[in-house]
């Protein structure tokens, strides 16, 4: 039986008679990975089966052009192993199957209306910002002209804040859209990413969103504002005032910043370990704090250039936050947020909350290393309060 199948869903592909193929019910938890989603697409006049493994926490996708038949075939072979169910839907049949924990197999077929198969690669583009679109928002804010294209000074902000839609939109599958879903972005400045994300989670995915904006800037933020109001963004909002100031009762979903200068991602991050925010994203900027108070006599081989100690202060000082976050019972990682071309401030902490224990022994540890490198930094300083 298991033959069968498999030869039949390599028939399916090869006769490019597949709209959707599932495979869901990973046997192997530990791969943290809830299905494959797996769609045929023309790139650059071949077909290819595209596979999208949704993991837990990201989301990967791989081509294989079709006419390559023995690397289909083994990744086929590969993904029936891994799933307990497999859904199939070709021009006119729904097949679901199910396979059991001893790999008896059941199937059951329903004939559909045909529906033709689109190999429409671009249509995944729609998701996040095009830049052939015109987006009124992206408009006032001086992103696009009155035509709608990218001004060129801004290209480079424009692809980060596409970047950053494209981890929200993972970080949504964390979150619980059935009630209203609150996010402050700390440090927003000209609110670019404030804007898009906005537009992004209510417009696009229709999300109930209420999205909050703070910064320093007086006038930036009325004119964000007055943008938000002309726009009818109801549920968008700016508010003045130093992040360490804000206080707010309600529920905080998710805390996200963007280049937020030097300890203002400290504070992103404390306030989101008391708000016990399920999601935290900070790509911060200047880690000013720890190469201040570093000695070159500690690693003087290394630390005699200026260059080496800035770059060590930032991969100091972003590893010490995201283990902070995971002293408070965040799963946390870093990751490249966008090329090196685009921004060097291009480290994405990323972390999502997975239990209220608090490990105390990160944070002791922490502040040993710390120590014998004779550097204090305001985060472990203060995250002390907060236990
Ligand atoms: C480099 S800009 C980034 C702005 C925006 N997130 C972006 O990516 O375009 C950093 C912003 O952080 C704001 N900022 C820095 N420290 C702050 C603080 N303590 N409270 C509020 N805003 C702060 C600055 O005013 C500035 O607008």
């Amino acid at each position: 039986m298991e033959h069968e199948i498999i030869s039949e869903i390599l028939t399916h592909i090869t006769n490019n008679n597949i709209n959707k193929i599932t495979f869901s019910n990973i046997r192997n938890k530990e791969l943290e990975l809830d299905k494959v989603i797996g769609k045929l697409v023309s790139i650059k006049n071949n077909i290819n089966l595209q596979l999208e493994y949704r993991y837990r926490r990201i989301i990967k996708h791989t081509n294989i052009v079709t006419s390559d038949f023995s690397n289909i075939e083994t990744t086929i072979q590969e993904l029936f192993e891994l799933a307990k169910d497999i859904n199939i839907v070709t021009i006119n049949e729904n097949i679901n199957i199910k396979i059991s924990k001893k790999f008896k197999i059941s199937v059951n077929r329903k004939t559909t209306v045909s529906k033709a198969i689109s190999f429409d690669h671009n249509k995944k583009k729609e998701y996040f910002l095009d830049e052939k679109k015109k987006y009124p928002f992206l408009i006032e804010l001086g992103i696009q002209n009155n035509d709608g294209k990218i001004i060129k000074s801004k290209y480079n902000k424009f692809k980060q804040i596409n970047k950053y839609l494209e981890f929200i939109k993972q970080a949504t599958t964390q979150l619980d859209s059935s009630k209203q879903i609150t996010i402050l972005d700390f440090g927003s400045g000209k609110s670019y990413l404030t804007f898009s994300a906005y537009y992004y989670l209510t417009k696009v995915l229709n999300l109930n969103v209420k999205i909050i904006g703070i910064d320093l800037k007086k006038e930036v933020i009325e004119h964000c504002n007055d943008i938000a109001d002309k726009l009818n963004f109801t549920n968008l909002s700016f508010i003045y005032g130093d992040v360490i100031d804000y206080e707010n009762k309600d529920e905080i979903d998710m805390v996200i910043s963007l280049h937020a200068c030097n300890t203002a991602t400290d504070i992103a991050i404390l306030k989101a370990l008391g708000w016990k925010a399920k999601v935290f994203f900070a790509v911060p900027c200047c880690q000013k704090e720890v190469n201040g108070q570093l000695k070159a006599d500690f690693m003087p081989f290394m630390l005699k250039h200026g260059i080496i100690k800035e770059k060590f202060s930032t991969l100091l000082t972003d590893s010490v936050r995201s283990d902070v976050l995971e002293a408070f019972g965040y799963k946390s990682d870093i990751v490249e947020f966008i090329s090196a071309e685009n921004t060097p401030k291009n480290q994405l902490i990323r972390a999502y909350k997975t239990t209220n224990d608090i490990n105390k022994n990160i944070l002791s540890n922490l502040e040993q290393f710390l120590s014998s490198l004779n550097v204090k930094m305001f985060l472990l300083d203060e995250v002390k309060k907060l236990i």
